[in-house]
């Protein structure tokens, strides 16, 4: 690791600062991105936002100062791995975060989310990751860690001929880690029963530099295009599809 203070110091032994308390402005003027442990806020679109927070706290941490809805603490209780439970947390600190309450957040009988305000929300967790995207459109968000057992399923949700053909492992776990999210985005909003992802959905061949691509519906008798942006955070993918 490279000093912060240049090699002239070397030698010298700091004593390390006490870690930023959990939501604590670091700096004044400096935004967002200057509060730990919000990750970023990134512009998908003019009218769209992705919001991440990167789950570092205890699970008792990332209770403190909720006030949870009695739908939402059922929910909670419903949930049983850990991780799980921590996702659905943290998207409730992000949502405090960025000015909304639990109670803000309602559901359709299918278990879409709906904001208070009007706006469309699309919400998404992965392990370490709890995401948030709003936006004056509809859209779906989903969050997927990159992990290598996508690659064995993907012959079951995906055209591998198409997307994969070529590409390094590290490559053809990167797409096929998109293209599993694409599905999730697009059933997100479209929230129908009976949408299977590898018959109903498909994307138009895309690279990694591209950030985006579209995805293309075929359900009901009818074809639907559906614009998708993603972008990769660490080890993670977060994808975005638009109804238009
Ligand atoms: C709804 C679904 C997409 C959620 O995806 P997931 O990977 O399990 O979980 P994610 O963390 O990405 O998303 C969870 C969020 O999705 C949202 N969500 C749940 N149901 C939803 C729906 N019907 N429409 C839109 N959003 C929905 C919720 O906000 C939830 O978060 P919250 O409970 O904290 O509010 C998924 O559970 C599902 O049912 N997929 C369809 C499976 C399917 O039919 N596949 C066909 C294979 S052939």
């Amino acid at each position: 690791m490279q000093s912060f203070w240049g090699d002239d110091v070397k030698g010298i032994e700091f004593t390390p600062l006490p870690p930023p308390q959990k939501g604590f402005p670091l700096l004044s003027g400096l935004g967002e991105s200057a509060q730990m442990p919000f990750y970023e806020t990134i512009s998908i679109r003019p009218q769209t936002q992705l919001h991440l927070w990167k789950i570092e706290e205890s699970l008792e941490q990332l209770a403190e100062g909720l006030t949870l809805q009695e739908r939402s603490r059922q929910k909670l209780d419903k949930l049983k791995a850990v991780t799980h439970q921590k996702g659905f947390l943290a998207v409730r600190q992000l949502l405090v975060h960025l000015g909304f309450t639990d109670a803000d957040v309602q559901y359709d009988p299918n278990g879409k989310p709906l904001l208070s305000n009007g706006q469309h929300i699309s919400i998404s967790h992965s392990h370490d990751f709890a995401a948030v995207a709003i936006s004056n459109e509809n859209l779906g968000l989903d969050a997927e860690a990159m992990r290598p057992k996508v690659l064995h399923i993907a012959p079951r949700f995906m055209d591998i001929e198409t997307h994969l053909a070529g590409l390094t492992l590290s490559e053809q776990l990167q797409k096929a880690t998109i293209i599993w999210s694409i599905k999730e985005a697009v059933f997100k909003i479209k929230n129908e029963k009976g949408i299977s992802y590898p018959n109903h959905i498909s994307e138009h061949p895309f690279s990694f530099a591209d950030g985006k691509t579209t995805a293309r519906l075929d359900f009901n008798q009818c074809t639907e295009l559906f614009p998708v942006h993603f972008i990769q955070r660490e080890d993670y993918i977060f994808v975005c599809a638009f109804e238009s």
